[in-house]
């Protein structure tokens, strides 16, 4: 098949991107859907003919941060007419899924409005813009990813050794504090054979490991040819006869969702990273209850402990609330405690945003900022000291280490640890694309040091196996 002519004059767009990893998976599809209408990415938003502002809407004002970065490019598309170009403006994401009539009504200069579920119709809402306003939040029937076009091999090499591949999206859990289930809506798999191909494509395209992304990635159940659901487990054994697919992690989890056939796919597959994002989000089981988290803290607990036996040198990773409505100090320690018996080795933690429209926002007993604030900064610094721990720990072993990129300095590559360690190492730029054994001698700040292991000389570009005996 051949693949659409570039315009010679091709025009420009800059996506900028808020939130999480599945908005960096969108926003490339938005550029994918573009491409063969003649727009190029660029990274000079003053040089754009189209801005799509990527939102997200899980925490904090976001639609306010929104409205002053539209603020901001107004300011930037009068010198461009001034100049004599265009700037059309789009808002994309959670924030115009939920206020998409919202931001229409405040924001006159925005040209199009569109949710997570329309990317695929971006080029027509373009054309349609061009009349006025036009506003797409709807949830349609029919599949986009089978409407979105693929990048062009080249694109997706530019784009690195390693890729997202969304393979689920929404959720049906309801945590009460959590907006995605209103603006992504109930959670929808894609097929088998789709995901197949996708990746198919991804590591013809030279990519090496890739990451499955779903909202609720665990609870994936794509349809395969015959009909018949395919958990997220059976997805990983299908993806690990891809010859040439040499990592595999996928995130995010809920733990109510891992079944045994996953935990046995994490001791059987080395493919599949001994990394797990598994969020707890509170240690305390009067929270979990009102957070509807549907587990308690020993069912968590012991959760990991089978995960572990399945896969010893795992490494955990989580997210945690601090202020959710009604938490008290001794809720606040019962956190404490979990992070220290769940040995993470990496965590995000966020103090509680109130979402409107979630059953969060109706609870009395709101926890006063300040006592936030105070909350979010103890546990930062116990998981800051959780994760230098877990750093230094790794000093004195050898890791297998996927090489990317060259190092800030000449000599010098960076790659990624089976943990998601950033690692520096000195080392040739041949050596990048490889996954080459490093032996761990130092510690940085948000990263790991390593020197190419004597091994490697036998050993040089090999794929080494990341279980440790
Ligand atoms: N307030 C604070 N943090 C939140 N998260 C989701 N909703 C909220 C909220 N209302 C956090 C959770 C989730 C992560 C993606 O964002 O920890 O796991
Ligand atoms: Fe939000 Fe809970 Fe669903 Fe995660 S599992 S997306 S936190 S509702």
């Amino acid at each position: 098949m051949s693949e659409p002519d570039t315009k010679p004059n091709s025009r420009k767009v800059f996506i900028k991107t808020y939130g999480c990893q599945m908005n960096v998976y969108d926003s490339d599809r938005m550029a994918d859907a573009l491409a063969p209408h003649g727009y190029e990415p660029t990274t000079q938003m003053e040089q754009a003919d189209l801005v799509v502002l990527n939102t997200c809407h899980i925490r904090e004002k976001a639609s306010e941060k929104v409205f002053s970065e539209l603020g901001r490019l107004k300011v930037l598309r009068d010198e461009r007419r001034a100049a004599g170009h265009e700037m059309r403006i789009g808002v994309a994401g959670c924030v115009a899924q939920a206020e998409g009539e919202e931001i229409i009504k405040r924001a006159p200069m925005v040209d199009m409005v569109f949710g997570p579920q329309a990317y695929h119709r971006l080029p027509q809402l373009l054309e349609a813009s061009m009349k006025g306003q036009v506003i797409d939040t709807d949830f349609p029937e029919e599949d986009k990813f089978t409407h979105l076009p693929a990048a062009r091999r080249e694109v997706t090499l530019k784009r690195g050794l390693t890729a997202f591949l969304t393979v689920q999206e929404g959720c049906d859990k309801f945590c009460s504090f959590c907006v995605v289930p209103y603006t992504r809506g109930a959670e929808v798999s894609r097929p088998l054979a789709q995901v197949l191909e996708e990746a198919r494509r991804l590591v013809d395209a030279g990519v090496k490991e890739i990451t499955l992304l779903g909202q609720n990635v665990n609870a994936y159940h794509g349809l395969d040819a015959a009909g018949r659901s395919v958990g997220l487990a059976e997805l990983c054994y299908r993806l690990a006869e891809i010859d040439g697919l040499e990592r595999l992690r996928y995130t995010t989890s809920h733990p109510r969702d891992m079944d045994d056939a996953l935990i046995e796919a994490h001791r059987d597959l080395s493919l599949l990273m001994p990394y797990l994002h598994l969020p707890v989000q509170s240690g305390s089981d009067r929270i979990l209850k009102a957070m509807n988290r549907k587990h308690t803290r020993d069912e968590y607990l012991e959760l990991i402990a089978r995960i572990r036996s399945a896969r010893p040198d795992l490494a955990l990773s989580g997210d945690f609330i601090v202020g959710f409505p009604g938490e008290t100090e001794d809720d606040f320690a019962q956190t404490l405690e979990i992070v220290r018996e769940a040995d993470y080795a990496s965590a995000f933690s966020f103090k509680y945003s109130t979402r409107p429209g979630t059953p969060g926002a109706a609870l009395e007993n709101q926890v006063p900022e300040e006592v936030k604030v105070e909350r979010l900064a103890r546990l930062q610094s116990l998981l800051g000291e959780r994760t230098s721990a877990f750093n230094a720990s790794c000093v004195g072993r050898t890791l297998p280490v996927l090489i990317e990129r060259k190092g800030r300095n000449p000599g010098q590559v960076g790659g990624r640890s089976p943990y998601l360690q950033a690692v520096h190492m000195d080392g040739d730029e041949s050596l990048i694309g490889s996954i080459v054994p490093v032996d761990i001698i130092d510690v940085g700040k948000n990263s790991i040091v390593g020197k190419l292991s004597r091994d490697s000389e036998h050993n040089s570009g090999s794929l080494v196996d990341s279980h440790v005996a």
